[in-house]
């Protein structure tokens, strides 16, 4: 009887099944009231009592693998109960795409990435703003043409609040609630009223940058607008700062980098000038900062605003603007790679 029991708990430790029936049919054979350990349950109660020490062990260790063994190939089934380890019959039929990044985002990463290796730190605004925050506090006299109803969309009659122009608008955010040191960017959506063509939209992003400490220059500014413009279109690339007006930032200056395309030679890109434009920036105008109370005797600052649509029409070549917001999955799809 020992040597029956033993061949078979090999037997049922051998056990496979690729359905639940099979399972069941298992479960029938070894555990059932007439299953084969019932019957050796039976001659059992034949043997000696010194026989049945020894083999009502090995019988109850028996019955206890036949159990588990039909638990475990009854979980091991999936619900439709069969096996098939080569398919997985829960997945959709069609080929799984994966999704892309917006080149909008992809570039705006990149921006914030390359700045926060020289300490900036990312906050953000909200896009229906009041006078004050977008013009007023940042220096713009009453008649400035940027608040002319061509530039600005108004919200609801009310002339008061508006969607911002410019990203700047969180600076003043930032510093009424801030005390400096403060080195941040702040990217986002910005509104325009023009009319949409291949070169102009109502809606574009910008991020803005902001340090405000003791003794920051000019200079301060120039270098890290370099690192900026090197990391982000190639070692090669020069830089050149051109005077300019912002009622914000005195002085000002827009920003040229070499035409990464003709690698300043001239190009139509460039219009043969061998520069492009890429942003505005200077130092923070004093009456702004007192504007937030941050006392312009102690702390000097700059400041700068770059198009995220601009440096990413340098980077990829995309010469229509209306291409950014239409969604045509076989533009967004060229993107995949990047990521
Ligand atoms: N706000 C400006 C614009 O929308 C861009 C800009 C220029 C931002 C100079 C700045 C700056 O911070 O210093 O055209």
């Amino acid at each position: 009887m020992k040597e029956r029991i033993q061949s078979l708990l090999e037997e049922i430790k051998g056990l496979n099944a690729t359905h639940q029936e099979m399972v069941e049919k298992l479960r029938v054979k070894y555990l059932s009231k007439k299953g084969e350990i019932a019957v050796l349950f039976e001659e059992f109660r034949l043997l000696s009592p010194e026989e049945k020490r020894e083999i009502g062990q090995l019988l109850n260790e028996l019955k206890n693998a036949a159990q588990d063994k039909v638990a475990q190939l009854k979980a091991s089934l999936t619900e439709t109960g069969s096996r098939d380890e080569t398919h997985d019959l829960t997945r959709t039929a069609s080929p799984i795409e994966i999704g892309t990044r917006h080149p909008i985002s992809l570039v705006k990463e990149e921006i914030i990435d390359i700045f926060s290796r020289i300490g900036f730190t990312v906050a953000e605004g909200p896009e229906i703003e009041d006078d004050w925050h977008v013009f007023g506090a940042l220096n713009f006299p009453p008649e400035h043409p940027a608040r002319d109803m061509q530039d600005t969309f108004f919200i609801e009659q009310n002339p008061d609040i508006v969607l911002r122009t410019h990203t700047s608008s969180v600076q003043i955010r930032v510093m009424k609630k801030q005390k400096p040191p403060i080195r941040m960017l702040f990217p986002g959506r910005v509104y325009r009223n023009e009319a949409i063509s291949y070169r102009a939209h109502c809606f574009f992003h910008q991020v803005e940058g902001l340090y405000i400490d003791k003794d920051v220059s000019f200079a301060d500014l120039k270098q890290d607008l370099m690192f900026f413009a090197k990391e982000m279109f190639g070692e090669s690339t020069d830089i050149r700062l051109r005077p300019s007006y912002f009622p914000f930032t005195e002085p000002s200056a827009e920003m040229d980098i070499s035409c990464n395309l003709c690698g300043g030679k001239g190009c139509p890109f460039c219009k043969y000038t061998g520069w492009v434009e890429i942003l505005g920036c200077g130092m923070v105008d004093p009456n702004v900062l007192e504007n937030c109370n941050i006392d312009s005797s102690v702390y000097t600052g700059y400041a700068f605003g770059m198009g995220i649509e601009r440096i990413t029409n340098l980077k990829y070549q995309i010469k229509d603007l209306r291409m950014f917001s239409e969604n045509d999955v076989r533009f967004l799809e060229q993107f995949k790679s990047a990521y």
